[in-house]
């Protein structure tokens, strides 16, 4: 990719968003080789992993652009550069907008009678508001409204494209008999007419995915929260799986 850097505009625990000089409505978005988990509590480095994740959320923003989802993604990301993709330029919803279809992690916390693993029907969508202090705290619609986060015909967009966007991974997932469990997603608003689009990244650090439905064959990021001891070998594990995950969605189409 030829974009010309400018300056810095915002940092995440694991990517550097970054002016571009060619257009002033891009960002070029680099992720690096972080890996974190509890809010940043836990943080490790792996090297190489910036590279799988950018090919991972350049292939699933692909796919997504080519099922007709708005998303800010532009090029990018996938060829041997700085894995570094353009987007469009967003104001950013600082929410964290969950999908589930199986009962797993948080949820399976805070609905103890339900069995982890069990399916949801119809799939359950929670926001969370990003706020790291306070641990992104669960946020209900009308506190979204009532704080001025976003509108109420922005919510329903936001759980529309949400859902649309889980049937998506859904159906990649499973041709690979690969059970989605949930997925994490961030909205931006662009342009004049302030539209919703998918932004911000979707990686391995986004979903639960479980290969056979069986969840100790997890491929993802859970992976690394679970780890007792981090040391070479077990970040060496987590590697294998960030690898076998991007060679898997490459071939998403
Ligand atoms: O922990 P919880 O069950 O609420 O996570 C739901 C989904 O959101 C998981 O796929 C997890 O990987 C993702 N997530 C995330 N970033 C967070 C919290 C959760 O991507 N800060």
């Amino acid at each position: 990719m030829n974009v010309r850097k400018g300056t810095e505009v915002a940092r995440g625990k694991t990517k550097i968003l970054y002016e571009s000089l060619d257009d002033a409505r891009q960002l070029v978005v680099r992720q690096g080789d972080a890996i974190t988990a509890g809010d940043g509590a836990r943080r490790d480095v792996i090297v190489g992993k910036g590279r799988l994740a950018a090919l991972t959320t350049s292939r699933i923003f692909r796919l997504l652009n080519k099922r007709g989802l708005p998303t800010h993604y532009l090029g990018g990301g996938e060829d041997e550069d700085e894995n570094e993709m353009l987007v469009l330029r967003c104001e950013m919803i600082p929410l964290e907008v969950v999908v589930r279809g199986v009962v797993a992690g948080s949820f399976a916390k805070r609905n103890p009678d339900l069995r982890r693993g069990a399916t949801l029907s119809p799939r359950v969508v929670e926001f969370f508001l990003k706020d790291d202090e306070h641990h992104d705290p669960m946020i209900s619609r009308e506190d979204i409204v009532a704080r001025g986060i976003a509108t109420q015909q922005e919510i329903e967009r936001m759980e529309g494209l949400a859902l649309e966007t889980f049937g998506v991974l859904e159906d990649a997932w499973r041709r690979r008999d690969v059970l989605l469990v949930d997925l994490k997603v961030e909205f931006g608003r662009s342009g004049e007419r302030r539209e919703v689009l998918l932004a911000d990244v979707i990686d391995n650090d986004s979903w639960r995915i479980w290969p056979h439905g069986r969840e100790e064959e997890m491929l993802d990021k859970q992976i690394y929260r679970n780890l007792e001891q981090r040391n070479e070998e077990a970040l060496g594990r987590v590697k294998r799986a960030y690898e076998e995950v991007a060679a898997a969605v490459a071939d998403f189409d």
